[in-house]
């Protein structure tokens, strides 16, 4: 089983932005999370980041045929892009979007996310953990759980 983790922009200055909220690790420590989660569950996991609206657009694009599953963290873009909505309703792959912190209890403006509304299931405020939540869930709803 072979899944692609979609990061959004800002995310590759973890550890740098608002450590408050986003807490100390960076970037690189989040995929090492995810490198040892995936080998954990026995999946392949391949990573993407990226500042540009469109280039998240292309490569949920280029997952088509190739990935059995998505997982995304668009970041600013969950609150904003119709885009990234349509491309991941256009490759019909099962998504899940993840976010490090608790959307729910912030500003108006992150109470509304497109990208959620073609994703399977949505971890919010767990942090990095978010991540192997994410995955595993995946892979069970990849098998046929629905649960
Ligand atoms: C975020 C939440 C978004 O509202 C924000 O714009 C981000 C990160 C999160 O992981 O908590 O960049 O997606």
């Amino acid at each position: 089983m072979r899944f692609l983790i979609i990061n959004g922009p800002n995310l590759n200055l973890l550890g740098l932005r608002e450590p408050d909220i986003y807490g100390r690790r960076t970037y690189e420590d989040l995929l090492e999370e995810i490198r040892k989660e995936c080998a954990q569950v026995g999946v392949e996991g391949d990573t993407f980041q990226s500042n540009h609206e469109g280039d998240i657009v292309d490569r949920i694009q280029t997952a088509y045929g190739v990935y059995d599953g998505i997982v995304i963290n668009p970041a600013a873009y969950t609150h904003t892009s119709v885009a990234i909505l349509d491309a991941l309703k256009a490759v019909v792959l099962p998504a899940v979007e993840v976010h490090l912190s608790d959307v729910a209890s912030r500003e108006s403006f992150r109470q509304v996310s497109y990208a959620g509304m073609a994703c399977v299931k949505t971890f919010a405020g767990e942090g990095f953990a978010g991540y192997g939540k994410a995955i595993r869930y995946l892979k069970s709803y990849c098998e046929g759980d629905r649960t």
